[in-house]
């Protein structure tokens, strides 16, 4: 598969300043793919635009954008101006708060959700949009083992991943009759710098055998036509952590898409 015929000339990637995101980056501007880097330290955005400019010789636009606040998916917008985005990777996502939901004011959740949940939505339904009018492109949408259930300390990160989960879920069968790929990218522990600060602030030391960034990056891509879900180091059909394998998920969201379809049409 020509990736750059399917998911060029642009790819907007939020949250890629370091780790999967900036992953996400090297993989897809080796393919020829220019990147829309986001994030909000413009200073390792810039350097890293700088290497992927020399390597690939792509085009590259860099933004500080906070993702957490209301207004961020209008900043997305201006940011991308009039170019054609084919590709959108939601990756800014993990939980930096690490706390039982009431022992935080509660507008460092709102942040949290508003990044996780509205800044995704939001995005996919402009970029979404325009690559339904186009009959292509693709999203990934990254997401956590958290998103199959609910933990002390993670009531709201594993609420958003859920949300992200299901709608994910739902673009999928939307978008499929036009040639438009949507997959969540179920993680994880995997080696970024965010999660080896959360360890340190926990007082944990680093687990053996962490996914590194750069595999996540490459199945991803890889993964990205089999949608909806594909679960970190497990095969189509292995449940592992998730309460069903990602193939049995995939039936089940093609039988429920029927069920909804027979009501609402098919149109
Ligand atoms: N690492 C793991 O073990 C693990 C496990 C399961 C799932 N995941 C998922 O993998 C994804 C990446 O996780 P990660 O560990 O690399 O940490 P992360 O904090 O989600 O991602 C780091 C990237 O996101 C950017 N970012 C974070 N908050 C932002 C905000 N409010 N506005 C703009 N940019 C923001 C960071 O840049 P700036 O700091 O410059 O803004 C950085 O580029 C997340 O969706 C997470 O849920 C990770």
């Amino acid at each position: 598969m020509n990736l750059k015929e399917k998911y060029g000339p642009w790819a907007v990637i939020a949250g890629a300043s370091e780790g999967v995101g900036k992953a996400f980056a090297h993989r897809v501007a080796a393919e020829g793919i220019n990147c829309i880097l986001l994030s909000r330290r413009i200073e390792p955005l810039e350097q890293l635009a700088i290497e992927l400019k020399a390597a690939h010789r792509i085009e590259c636009v860099t933004a500080s954008i906070d993702l957490s606040t209301v207004d961020a998916v209008d900043a997305i917008i201006n940011a991308i101006g009039g170019r054609e985005v084919g590709l959108f990777i939601a990756n800014a996502g993990a939980d930096s708060i690490n706390s039982r939901f009431l022992d935080r004011p509660y507008c460092e959740w709102q942040d949290l959700i508003h990044r996780n949940v509205l800044m995704v939505a939001g995005c996919c339904h402009h970029l979404g949009g325009l690559m339904r009018e186009r009959k292509r492109g693709g999203i990934i949408l990254v997401g956590s083992g958290a998103c199959y259930g609910g933990s002390s300390f993670m009531a709201v990160y594993s609420g958003t991943k859920a949300f992200d989960l299901c709608f994910g879920e739902g673009l999928w069968t939307e978008l499929r009759p036009y040639g438009v790929d949507v997959l969540n990218l179920i993680l994880g522990q995997t080696d970024t710098p965010a999660f080896r600060e959360t360890l340190a602030k926990m007082g944990q030391p680093v687990p053996e055998n962490l996914a590194a960034p750069e595999d996540v990056a490459r199945v991803g891509l890889q993964r990205l036509p089999h949608g909806p879900v594909h679960n970190w180091g497990l095969e189509d059909d292995a449940a592992g952590y998730a309460p069903s394998s990602a193939a049995a998920r995939r039936s089940r969201i093609e039988a429920i898409d029927r069920a909804t379809k027979a009501i609402f049409g098919d149109n």
